[in-house]
């Protein structure tokens, strides 16, 4: 029974069911009780303990599914925003196998956009990569890099498949990724994008704008990346000065 006082009971029931996620008494995907048996097992109204799973499944913790009830999400991939690195080492640290599919890449000429943020001129021809990530097989964000370095067109022989982009900057290149500027934005998937990422047209995705430089300032790679809203969470430490 929850207690009568000053928290309000939907939020009282609301702690409950984040602790037992939390906790991993209830796992991801597996269905939380009905309702009706919250509303029992806790001495509530119908509309209190919707209102706790309404905004629990706003918060992402917990989805619905038509006609079958509601059910634990699966826990988000949780990204700092602080230090430079890249997909593979993001996913070993977290000791998930990465995967990569080329969707394609070509030489390209840089359109306005992508010759003012390499600061190069319009036209100029570059290394372009598109890539689905994947973690332990499964889509988390399509990729989009335009890379420009004297000699970036030997890129084209590289197996992006199988091998880290920044890793192939850095070790084989001599273009070390060291700082970059980001920008995020939500955005709604479009439908190829929600064919890749396995998710539905409409589905809240993350824009991610990159630009990644080299020593000396300069610009090395400009990329577009569309990350799967479902699965990660963005985190930053701030300070006060
Ligand atoms: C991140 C960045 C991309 C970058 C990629 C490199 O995901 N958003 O801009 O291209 O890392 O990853 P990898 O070294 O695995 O190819």
């Amino acid at each position: 029974m929850l207690k009568n006082g000053p928290v309000p009971r939907y939020y009282q029931l609301k702690e409950i069911i984040r602790q037992k996620v939390t906790s991993g008494q209830w796992n991801p995907g597996a269905p939380i009780p009905s309702e009706r048996e919250l509303c029992e097992q806790y001495g509530l109204s119908r509309m209190t303990a919707r209102q706790s799973i309404t905004e629990l499944v706003n918060e992402g913790l917990l989805y619905r599914e038509q006609g079958k009830g509601t059910f634990v999400s699966q826990p988000k991939i949780t990204q700092q925003l602080i230090q430079l690195t890249g997909f593979t080492e993001d996913m070993q640290a977290r000791s998930k196998r990465p995967g990569t599919q080329v969707l394609n890449h070509a030489m390209v000429a840089a359109d306005a956009a992508t010759a003012a943020a390499l600061r190069i001129k319009p036209g100029q021809l570059l290394f372009k990569v598109q890539r689905l990530r994947l973690a332990n097989g499964e889509p988390l964000a399509i990729e989009t890099s335009l890379i420009n370095f004297i000699g970036c067109e030997h890129l084209m022989d590289e197996d992006l498949g199988h091998e880290s982009l920044y890793q192939l900057l850095e070790k084989k290149y001599g273009q070390p990724p060291l700082e970059a500027d980001q920008e995020l934005e939500a955005r709604l998937a479009g439908e190829d994008e929600a064919r890749w990422l396995k998710i539905a047209k409409g589905d809240a995705v993350l824009l991610i704008r990159r630009t990644t430089y080299t020593d000396r300032n300069q610009p090395l790679e400009f990329a577009r990346s569309v990350y799967r809203g479902d699965k990660y969470r963005f985190y930053t430490r701030l300070n006060r000065k």
